[in-house]
């Protein structure tokens, strides 16, 4: 591995490695007392456990990769001195780990130049990591993942998720009227990182999102396409919709949201 030019499954193995420990950290030493905060509006939790994953997952970093640069939820941007960028989202699903359901993870990518080349997620749910490096496809524990070979949307399980602004839920309630009938059902698991992973492991056929945070999205973006899955963006008047489906419904669905949200797509 030259500095210019670091090695993807290098990358993928740290992000790994990251997002178990986190992921044991919240699952396994939860706090009594959470002590849950709010931030862009009174629904928008933040706990303790998010700040001490997001603290074991940049320690790590600063440990492997101090040159690097950092996106993090919870504590922001850290400028780096090389072309590697790590996108990190401790604890994906908050709202469940709240509540006590067990369908949240963590979230790590690692960018070179601005691409995303590698990522790895935590489910709690699974009680697993999925992973991908760029061109070298998907893994859930180390075994090959693979997005579904659905061709009709009218057969198609679809997730998908709510903002935390009342405003914009309204919204996305009436794109997902409009689209039920359309559809096998919804899924609202409440984890937009494990929604793409299981978009590209066949346990959802789509999945769409408007006004998703690249912390997210770019680890389980990047897994859902090495999962053969496709991947792209609509631009609404409402803000970006992130959508990932099975290759054989992925046009009509685009092409629906495009009329639901009244958007171009890139
Ligand atoms: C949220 C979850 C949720 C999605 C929200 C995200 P957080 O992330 O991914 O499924 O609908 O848009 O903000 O706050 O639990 O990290
Ligand atoms: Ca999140
Ligand atoms: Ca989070």
């Amino acid at each position: 591995m030259s500095p210019g030019h670091p090695d993807a499954s290098a990358l993928r193995d740290l992000a790994v490695a990251l997002a178990r420990s986190a992921g044991d950290l919240l699952t396994t030493d939860r706090a009594d007392d959470l002590l849950p905060g709010t931030k862009s509006s009174p629904t928008d939790l933040v706990t303790v456990m998010d700040r001490a994953a997001e603290r074991l997952i940049l320690d790590g970093l600063l440990e492997a990769r101090p040159e690097d640069a950092v996106l993090a939820e919870e504590s922001g941007s850290r400028q780096g001195s090389t072309n590697v960028r790590w996108i990190v989202d401790p604890l994906d699903g908050t709202v469940n780990y709240y509540y006590g359901i067990p369908a949240y993870g963590v979230s790590i990518a690692a960018e070179v130049d601005g691409v995303v080349v590698a990522g790895a997620v935590y489910s709690a749910l699974h009680r697993g990591v999925f992973d991908a490096v760029l061109g070298g496809g998907s893994r859930f524990s180390g075994s090959t993942a693979r997005c579904s070979s659905i061709t009709d949307l009218s057969l198609s399980l679809v997730g998908t998720g709510f903002s935390y602004s009342a405003e914009r839920r309204a919204g996305q309630g009436r794109v997902v009227g409009k689209l039920l009938p359309q559809i096998r059902d919804i899924r609202r698991i409440g984890a937009a990182a494990l929604d793409l992973c299981a978009v590209g492991s066949g346990h959802l056929d789509a999945f769409f999102e408007l006004d998703l945070k690249p912390w997210d999205y770019a680890a389980g973006l990047l897994i859902a396409a090495e999962g053969g899955a496709r991947t792209g963006t609509l631009d609404s008047p409402d803000g970006q919709v992130v959508i990932s489906a099975a290759p054989g419904v992925y046009e009509v669905l685009v092409g629906e949201l495009r009329r639901l949200y009244g958007a171009g797509s890139t």
